[in-house]
């Protein structure tokens, strides 16, 4: 009998250590270590010492078959997935509780299956009659999805071998499997693992396509689908702002398409509904004619995408003022206000800053670096941009405003979308192309800011009044004041 070997496995990102400790050092989390007995990742039938066979060398030119695949029917995630599912392939697709994730998967196996194919649904976590429940709200009820509610790897990967091949099969969660290979508890990260492999060997041999669904938990809880991450071909994430009805898949890792792609759904009352057309989307509650706000003229993958960035810039009331981002890199903001502090004299270090793109949108682009700028030094002079105007250009170090790719795609979007001018990098002409707006190319940060400057004065605090005013030197305000005496 093979000697059981306990070892303490982080349940965060799966590094495995000989003794207890608080923290684990591959990744710096608290209390994830938990005992599990890792003897199972190999079945023993594998680690016998039977004498390996011979298998046949292939050559790199030999004929492969193309990856075959199957559109999903929602055009959105064959985007991402960079074109549908790919036979024998696994994919696993993340994200927070309550973002939507069995939604879509039901939505897809529902289309899967109406398009004549075996689609089935294994949920890990809700009753048969919960998923019924959704699929009725979703109106796709009639829809023939073969449907369980099913735990066990090695009953399901019995019970779907008989039959024709799925075609897509979907496991709602990897975090609810468990197989008999291994003795730790459902839910560990070797449980987690062991399932996975053995749906992945299913679906290799198979053909069929398999959904792998993972919580990500930000506490490490439940293993977080992190240690499965490298054994699927490709990794979603199905991202938004709780409050928000906008939802974005994107891929993390794709080994048969691309990963700069994003997917744009909306959560309704019926389900996600698809948005072919996202910036209309991002734009459609534009804050028109306030200070702050500026259009960035953006790409995800080879969309271009249009979306306000907010800014707000306000005195600060504490000794290190706040910078505060979402949707963009902190670091990209902290480079963009140096540069403005250095190069164009704006002051920016008793201010507090918060900078946000609006619909929840996450940017990636250094491209993002003149809206951002082009949004602080609006709210901070207090002066609104003009409202048909969209900006993108990268900022240097130096304050030189540098070009970006694809400006073509961006400047038609923007015109489609009826904005009338653009703000863009000198060196960018070559590129522009018949877009039928107005060009407003800058060279340097320092330029924009001028512009934007002459159309505004400081924010509130009526400046060149109160310089106006004599002040007598060294004056205490009433209230520090002593009274002598
Ligand atoms: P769900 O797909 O169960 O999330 P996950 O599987 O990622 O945990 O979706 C949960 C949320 O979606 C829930 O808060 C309700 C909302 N929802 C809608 O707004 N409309 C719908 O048609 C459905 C089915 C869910
Ligand atoms: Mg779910």
């Amino acid at each position: 009998m093979a000697k059981s070997t306990l070892s303490f496995v982080c349940q965060n990102c799966g590094a495995a250590y000989n003794r207890w400790q608080g923290k684990c050092d591959a990744c710096g989390e608290w209390n994830t270590l938990a005992e599990e007995d890792t003897t199972g990742n190999v079945p023993v039938s594998i680690r016998s010492k039977r004498k390996g066979r011979t298998f046949a060398l292939e050559s790199l030119s030999g004929k492969s078959h193309d990856a075959p695949r199957l559109s999903s029917g929602m055009a959105e995630l064959d985007r991402v997935t960079g074109g549908g599912f790919v036979r024998g392939s696994v994919l696993l697709v993340g994200g927070d509780p309550g973002i939507g994730k069995s939604t879509l998967l039901t939505q897809a196996t529902s289309m899967m299956a109406r398009a004549g194919h075996r689609a089935v649904y294994i949920s890990g976590e809700e009753a048969v009659a919960q998923v019924r429940l959704r699929a009725e709200r979703l109106g796709l009820a009639n829809a023939p999805v073969q449907l369980a509610s099913e735990t066990s790897v090695e009953d399901i990967v019995s019970t779907l071998s008989e039959g024709t091949v799925p075609r897509l099969i979907v496991i709602d969660s990897i975090q609810t499997m468990w197989t008999d290979t291994v003795e730790s508890a459902p839910g560990t990260v070797t449980q987690v693992r062991a399932s996975a492999q053995a749906l992945i060997r299913f679906a290799k041999k198979t053909g069929a396509a398999i959904i792998l669904v993972g919580h990500v938990t930000k506490d490490g809880q439940i293993a977080g689908p992190r240690v499965v991450e490298h054994m699927v071909d490709a990794v979603l994430s199905f991202e938004g702002e709780g409050s928000q009805q906008f939802r974005i898949l994107r891929a993390v890792k794709n080994r048969f398409g691309p990963t700069d792609e994003i997917g744009v759904f909306e959560m309704t009352g019926l389900g996600l509904r698809e948005v072919s057309n996202p910036s209309e989307l991002f734009l459609s509650e534009r804050d028109l004619g306030s200070p702050g706000t500026a259009v960035f003229a953006g790409i995800e993958g080879t969309r271009p995408v249009l979306v306000e960035l907010q800014a707000l810039v306000a005195p600060t009331s504490l000794g290190t003022p706040r910078r505060a981002v979402v949707g963009w890199d902190p670091s990209r903001l902290s480079m963009v206000l140096a540069v403005l502090e250095a190069h164009c004299g704006v002051k920016l270090s008793g201010h507090d800053v918060y900078l946000n793109v609006a619909g929840g949108l996450r940017i990636q682009e250094p491209a993002a670096d003149l809206a951002a700028a082009a949004a602080l030094v609006s709210s901070l002079v207090n002066a609104p941009l003009p409202t048909d105007a969209v900006y993108f250009g990268e900022v240097s170090l130096s304050g030189a405003v540098r070009p970006v790719a694809q400006t073509s795609a961006r400047l038609k979007e923007a015109a489609k979308l009826g904005f009338g001018r653009a703000v863009l990098p000198e060196s960018a002409r070559g590129d522009v192309g018949d877009a039928g707006l107005a060009l407003n190319s800058v060279g340097g940060l320092t330029t924009l800011v001028a512009e934007i400057a002459a159309r505004g004065t400081p924010r509130g605090n009526h400046q060149a009044q109160r310089d106006a005013e004599p002040v007598e030197k060294n004056a205490t305000p009433a209230r520090f004041r002593r009274e002598k005496g």
